[in-house]
């Protein structure tokens, strides 16, 4: 047998292979069982003994030639085909998988996590409330008896006919509920859902978040609550904002206060702070001792400080957000941007 020629016709052969089953065919008829060289190496013992160790090794040789010519055509073939699929649109193995669109979570939730953690770091626990609420715990405990004119100003729903059950119309409750609960010295905030009986504008909607803190210690100052709003301004703003105390009166602190903050925004008067430089932001003052009495805790050993922050106004002013009813519209084309 002449191998240079049988490896070239070989080659010529495998070369010409259109797919993977002709070029299988060619492979059987060189290296297959009853193919060429097989035949070959089973008439060695036909030759004269001093012949047969050239042909074997020759044929071996040629067997692995061929053999080298046939993976090297395979994987042409493979890649051809690969690229013929994902040319006609067909599956392709190497696109990422499609994106399953992901949600993301609420401006409102995640600015409660941020301030949740940062006064975990300050001690403080997080508790919880109910939504809907005992009168009792709404107004009454809060030093709010039952003609006090300060109700009207929270236009409150109702939730049966004698009016003992109420939607909460703050988180204050949750203040006298965690003095039930535990004994001082504590720190707590309490964050959540209110609802009032509003006529919905860009600046209310029936439904809104608040983030109540309470401190209960011996000699609570008002030193000590602004230090406290000063850090909780640095931690919502990332800076020291300059921060100032007006009056301001609700029933369940004495005294209160509405304490205001420098505009993060602007420095010389904005939309935002309706060129006052100042924003205001927290309602706040030192707990009433008759709150306190309220929830079991004698003022005259103990004081308090507390305070009332507007969640939606907060994540409103943090992303620029000019209708409060944004945040619970439900619109995907606004909560997609969080
Ligand atoms: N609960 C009050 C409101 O929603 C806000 C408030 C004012 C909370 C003063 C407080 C406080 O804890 O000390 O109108």
């Amino acid at each position: 047998m002449d191998y240079e020629a049988t490896l070239t016709q070989a080659r010529e052969k495998i070369e010409a292979c259109p797919d993977a089953s002709a070029l299988k065919e060619v492979e059987r008829h060189y290296l297959g069982r009853k193919g060429a060289i097989a035949d070959l190496l089973g008439s060695i013992g036909e030759l004269p003994p001093d012949e047969r160790k050239a042909v074997g090794q020759g044929a071996n040789r040629l067997k692995q030639a061929i053999q080298q010519i046939v993976d090297a055509r395979a994987s042409v073939l493979d890649a051809e085909s690969l690229e013929a699929e994902r040319a006609s649109g067909g599956f392709d193995p190497t696109l990422p998988p499609a994106r399953l669109p992901t949600g993301s979570l609420h401006p409102i939730t995640q600015v409660t996590r941020e301030l949740e953690d940062l006064f975990l770091s300050m001690g403080y626990s997080v508790l919880d409330g109910p939504e809907v609420e005992l009168d009792y715990y709404n107004f009454e405990a809060l030093n709010v008896p039952k003609d006090h004119p300060a109700r009207d100003s929270h236009d409150t729903f109702f939730c049966d006919p004698e009016g003992r059950l109420v939607l909460r119309t703050h988180t204050s409750p949750v203040q006298v509920r965690a003095m039930e609960r535990l004994d001082p010295p504590f720190r707590v905030i309490a964050s959540g859902r209110c609802f009032r009986q509003e006529t919905t504008d860009a600046s209310h909607d029936h439904t809104f978040y608040q983030m109540e803190g309470m401190v209960v210690a011996r000699d609570i100052s008002v030193g000590h609550l602004i230090g406290a709003m000063r850090t909780l301004l640095r931690g919502i703003f990332g800076r020291n904002l300059e921060v100032r105390l007006r009056p301001g009166y609700f029933p369940f602190v004495e005294p209160g206060f509405e304490l205001d903050a420098r505009c993060p925004f602007c420095e010389s008067g904005c939309s935002v702070c309706k060129k006052t430089t100042w924003v205001e932001l927290l309602p706040c003052g030192l707990v009433h001792p008759n709150v306190l009495r309220a929830g079991g805790i004698d003022p005259e050993e103990w004081s308090g400080f507390a305070f009332g922050l507007g969640l939606s106004r907060l994540v409103m002013l943090r992303y620029g957000i000019d209708d409060v009813r944004h945040l619970l519209g439900g619109d995907l084309r606004f909560l997609e941007q969080f």
